[in-house]
C-alpha cells in the first residue's frame, strides 16, 4: 500500500495512510512519518486498531521513551504500564473519576494549551496517542503551529526573545486553574526546568516559539511582566490561522511534535461519557539550556 500524506490546513496537520502500526516498520515507513513530521508537525493516522504492546512498539522507532507524566499519582493507581501517559477519565478499576478527584483536576491543565513534557529538562519529541474509546461530544484535541506562530512575529520581537529563557513546572500550569493540592514529595519533584523560549528544529531547521501553560516566568524579568508577555504570545500563536483543530474518530492514532506544536483537548461530558485514549511519548535530544546544578 503506498504512503500518502494530505495536508488538513495550510500550516499544519496531515492524514498519513499506508502503515500498519500493528506491524513492524519498514526503514522507509520510519523516514515517511520523520519526514511528514518535519513538514506537518501533525500526522493522523485513521483506523489504527492497535495493543498497547503494538504502541509501545511503534512508538521506540521515534527514540527513546519518555515514562507518562501521572505526577500526582501514586505507582499502585496505574490503570496502564507506567510507560504510558494515561489520557482517560478512568480510575484503575476503569470507573469514571468523580469530579472532586485530585488526578481529575490535576488533568484539567490538559485543557491550557501546552507543549508535553516542558517542566521536564529534556522535554518531549514526539507524542504519540490513541483514541481507544473516544466521545461524540466534545474533547478535540487543538494543535498550534509555533513555526508558523513564530514566522509571523515582527522582526523587533523576534530580537527580542531570541534569547530569553522561562522556567516551566506543572504547579505553574495547574496553579494558573487554582490547583495546589500537592503531597510534600510531589513538589520536590516538580522544581521549575529552564528552557530557551526561542527553539530551532534539529532536523526541519525551522525556529518556533516554545510555549507552554507550564511556563512561570521568564529569568531576569519581574513576573507579572514575564507572565503578562507569555499571555501575549500565547494568544498570538494559538489564532485560529495556525490551529488544526481534531475530531476524533475511534482507532485514530495521532502523532505530534512537541518542540514545534503546543496543543489542548477542549471541554468534554468526563462525568458521564468514558474517553479513554493512551499516550505514548518519545524524549527530545537534550535540554534546550544548560541547567544549574540542583
Ligand atoms: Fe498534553
Amino acid at each position: 500500500m503506498p504512503i500518502e500524506i494530505r495536508a488538513l490546513t495550510p500550516h499544519i496537520g496531515a492524514v498519513l495512510t499506508g502503515i500498519d502500526v500493528r506491524k513492524p516498520l519498514t526503514e522507509a515507513e520510519v523516514a515517511a512519518v520523520n519526514a511528514g513530521m518535519d513538514r506537518h508537525a501533525v500526522l493522523v493516522l485513521p483506523g489504527q486498531d492497535i495493543t498497547d504492546a503494538q504502541q509501545l512498539a511503534f512508538t521506540d522507532n521515534f527514540g527513546p521513551q519518555q515514562a507518562g507524566a501521572n505526577a500526582t499519582m501514586r505507582a499502585a493507581d496505574f490503570r496502564l504500564d507506567p510507560t504510558f501517559a494515561d489520557v482517560s477519565n478512568l480510575d484503575k478499576n476503569n470507573k469514571m473519576l468523580a469530579r472532586d478527584d485530585r488526578r481529575r483536576m490535576a488533568s484539567l491543565g490538559n485543557r491550557l494549551w501546552h507543549s508535553d513534557a516542558s517542566f521536564r529538562v529534556v522535554p518531549a519529541k514526539y507524542s504519540i496517542l490513541s483514541g481507544r474509546t473516544v466521545v461524540s461530544r466534545g474533547g478535540n484535541t487543538e494543535f498550534a503551529d509555533m513555526r508558523a506562530a513564530y514566522d509571523a512575529l515582527d522582526d523587533e520581537t523576534k530580537a527580542e526573545i531570541e534569547d530569553l529563557i522561562c522556567e516551566h513546572s506543572l504547579i505553574f500550569s495547574r496553579g494558573q486553574l487554582g490547583f495546589d493540592e500537592y503531597l510534600p514529595e510531589e513538589k520536590e519533584t516538580m522544581q521549575p526546568v529552564k528552557h530557551r523560549l526561542v527553539r530551532t528544529h534539529p532536523s526541519s531547521g525551522r525556529k518556533s516559539l516554545f510555549l507552554s501553560a507550564h511556563i512561570g516566568t521568564i529569568l531576569g524579568w519581574p513576573r507579572p511582566e514575564a507572565m503578562s508577555f507569555i499571555r501575549d504570545l500565547t494568544e498570538h500563536a494559538t489564532q485560529r490561522e495556525f490551529v488544526y483543530s481534531h475530531k476524533w474518530t475511534q482507532h485514530d492514532l495521532v502523532i505530534w511534535d512537541n518542540r514545534a506544536t503546543m496543543h489542548r483537548v477542549r471541554r468534554y461530558d468526563d462525568l458521564n461519557t468514558v474517553r479513554d485514549l493512551r499516550r505514548t511519548t518519545t524524549k527530545s535530544d537534550g535540554p534546550t539550556v544548560a541547567q544549574e546544578a540542583a
